[in-house]
């Protein structure tokens, strides 16, 4: 129930809202809109995490010292994204040990596109191209998000995705230009991951449990078949400079609509990735949890230095 006094505080929050004010940390704010962004951000935070993985396979075999280099630093960037979100979300009120229990036991989700494997190195630059560039469709949308850590971390963030977009991009580009055999994994990669890249924009909305709410807060700024057509839009282009075959037989210009027409998504897949069923869920956070309990260590540590630094400026102090 509401008291006199939340009342005056939800009319001061809705001002903020309808004016494109950010929400602060210290701001009043309605309950469901906390919550709703702390399973937002922190599936997010941990989606940038357990992204890691796919790729992060493919460090030791990159062709290149360059790709090496270049692939160490992106999957690196992806574990700062997580901290960046991690911290925007404690802001909330929300620990982080809270968030990583919640993701090892299932609690939240996380992308289900990294529960795709990645089989060649044709993977990472799909990935890159595909889903970093899904991503960031999605991500320049939320720079304009309600709440002020989720909207400055997005602006941060965004800045790094359009460096792994291009890095995936130009994988693609090399190896559709290369031997047949190296045009054909560019392709196979396409083939694989561009559906599930279309599902990382999530269900029509039509069907999205949390849209309208979202939209109503101004956390989410476009709708998830709005940002989708986005995505497809500006990718079909690209795939016909690498001289690829589309993924999809029914991608087609819609001179009318001034926009691409394309084929329907497999729901039924994806409900049953996203509810852990995929084809590595299991891997994923059976690797997360493993890394979890091998850096306790570090952890430890950390509450150790803590606790010293306490002791000196007690003892500086008397
Ligand atoms: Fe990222
Ligand atoms: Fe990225």
């Amino acid at each position: 129930m509401q008291t006199v006094d939340d009342a005056e505080q939800q009319v001061e929050f809705d001002r903020k809202i309808a004016e494109e004010q950010k929400i602060e940390p210290t701001d009043w704010m309605p309950d469901d809109y906390r919550k709703n962004l702390v399973r937002q951000m922190s599936q997010h935070a941990h989606s940038e995490v357990i992204g890691m993985q796919p790729e992060g396979n493919w460090i030791t075999r990159a062709p290149t010292l360059r790709r090496k280099a270049v692939l160490l630093a992106k999957v690196q960037d992806e574990a700062g994204h997580g901290l960046y979100l991690y911290s925007a979300t404690e802001t909330l009120g929300t620990s982080r040990s809270e968030m990583i229990e919640a993701l090892q036991t299932r609690k939240a989700k996380y992308a289900s596109i990294f529960n795709y494997p990645t089989l060649t190195w044709a993977d990472v630059g799909a990935i890159g191209w595909l889903v970093d560039g899904a991503a960031i469709v999605n991500q320049i949308s939320l720079q304009r998000t309600s709440y002020g850590p989720y909207s400055r971390a997005m602006i941060r963030i965004c800045k790094e995705e359009s460096f792994h977009q291009r890095q995936g991009y130009e994988i693609m580009y090399s190896l559709a230009k290369g031997s047949p055999e190296q045009k054909q994994m560019a392709q196979d990669a396409m083939n694989r991951f561009w559906w599930p890249s279309l599902m990382m924009f999530g269900p029509h909305d039509s069907d999205s449990a949390h849209s309208g709410r979202s939209m109503k807060w101004k956390i989410k700024r476009q709708s998830n078949d709005d940002l989708r057509q986005k995505f497809i839009d500006q990718t079909v282009p690209q795939i016909e400079v690498l001289g690829l075959e589309m993924p999809d037989p029914e991608i087609k210009w819609n001179e009318e609509r001034g926009h691409y027409d394309s084929g329907e998504i497999d729901w039924e897949e994806f409900y049953q990735v996203i509810n852990g069923s995929g084809p590595c869920n299991h891997q994923r956070l059976k690797h997360h949890i493993n890394a979890h309990e091998k850096g306790e260590w570090v952890r430890e540590a950390v509450r150790a230095y803590r606790v010293k630094q306490q002791e000196k400026s007690a003892e500086n102090a008397a």
